[in-house]
């Protein structure tokens, strides 16, 4: 079946069955090779790209979802042959340890950041309670979303529960 759908800015068609998961047409049909696979079954947050500007999980979204839709995935994050400042905070804190789970960490803090400028820790840890990390690169995730938002931000460990 033949679809048609943006991704990092560019329209694509595909001939494809529209029950086949974004994450293996953006890996397997257009060579997006950033996204990644970790449980195929939306628990992981690992295969996070946006949907229309929400975040999704691609290994559980049908492709037929996304026609007509724009897709944007850890390789159009970057505008104008600059690194988004999330991408470069990620690298100034050395968050990543394998990278495994990396890419969909960046896209849910980008999201994140699109929605909150000026995120709370609480809403930092909210917003990426469902990214796993098995390295566990939590904390160093923080504070790079931290250094993106301005700096270390308040953090009331009451009102957050117990910290990953
Ligand atoms: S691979 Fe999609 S949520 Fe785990
Ligand atoms: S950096 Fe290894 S799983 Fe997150």
């Amino acid at each position: 079946m033949a679809l048609s759908l943006t991704v990092n800015g560019e329209q694509r068609s595909l001939d494809i069955e529209g029950d086949t998961p974004l994450l293996w047409v953006l890996r397997d049909e257009l060579g997006l090779k950033g996204t990644k696979f970790g449980c195929g079954a939306g628990l992981c947050g690992a295969c996070t790209v946006h949907l229309n500007g929400q975040p999704v999980r691609s290994c559980s979204t049908p492709v037929e979802f996304a026609v007509g839709g724009e897709v944007t995935t850890i390789e159009g994050l970057a505008e104008d042959g600059q690194l988004h400042a999330l991408q470069k905070a990620w690298i100034a804190k050395g968050v990543p340890q394998c990278g495994y789970c990396q890419s969909g960490q960046i896209m849910s803090a980008a999201h994140l950041l699109a929605t909150n400028p000026a995120p709370t820790r609480n809403d930092i840890v909210a917003a990426m309670t469902g990214n796993l990390c098995r390295c566990g690169t939590y904390s160093r995730i923080i504070a790079a979303v931290e250094s993106v938002a301005g700096g270390p931000l308040a953090y009331d460990a009451s009102a957050a529960g117990e910290e990953r």
